[in-house]
């Protein structure tokens, strides 16, 4: 049976806090992933922004070198912190790398300090609601018509809050 050589294997994805030199593969996924994308500049201000804790899982490769395939972001206030947001490149979800990345999240968080955590997530997003219901998150409130679809119409964001520590 035909094997790849070694060097041409896909690698593991690793966790590493992001830099700005991931901003463009960051803000081309986020594009991917939500209506309303961030630019190139906006994702490198968040991640340089000491207030925001920020990781990426990125992958190294042979033809087009470190590949990000996803990404989280939250800001930090006092002892409270906010998913602002958390990404999967599209080609990769479901294998279980939104879990890791998220609980590797929550503990980065915990080490800084940060004992409840909050997010909004859109009523009908099915992944993202699996995950955070694993990850332990709680219902703690609503907002109607939060959200507006690209065909125009609104949905409702879900307040989710987890503690740590
Ligand atoms: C939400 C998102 C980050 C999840 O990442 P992921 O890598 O796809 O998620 P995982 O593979 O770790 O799966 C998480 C949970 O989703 C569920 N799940 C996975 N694949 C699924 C599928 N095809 N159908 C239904 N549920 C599924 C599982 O319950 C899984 O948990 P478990 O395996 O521990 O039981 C990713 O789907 C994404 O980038 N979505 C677009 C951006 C987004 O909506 N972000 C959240 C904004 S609030």
């Amino acid at each position: 049976m035909f094997a790849w050589p070694s060097f041409l294997r896909r690698k593991a994805a690793s966790i590493t806090r992001m830099q700005t030199k991931h901003s463009g593969a960051a803000a081309r996924l986020h594009a991917l992933s939500f209506a309303r994308g961030w630019s190139e500049e906006e994702m490198a201000a968040l991640i340089l922004d000491p207030q925001v804790e920020a990781q990426a899982l990125v992958r190294s490769t042979l033809l087009r070198g470190q590949t990000v395939d996803g990404f989280v972001l939250s800001r930090l206030a006092a002892d409270e912190a906010e998913i602002l947001t958390i990404a999967i490149d599209p080609d990769q979800r479901g294998q279980g790398l939104g879990r890791k990345l998220l609980s590797n999240h929550l503990a980065r968080l915990g080490a800084r300090g940060i004992t409840v955590l909050f997010l909004e997530v859109e009523q009908d997003n099915t992944l993202a609601r699996a995950l955070y219901d694993r990850a332990g998150f709680v219902e703690v409130g609503r907002r109607p018509a939060y959200y507006t679809k690209p065909d125009g119409t609104r949905s409702e964001a879900l307040v989710l809050k987890r503690d740590l520590g």
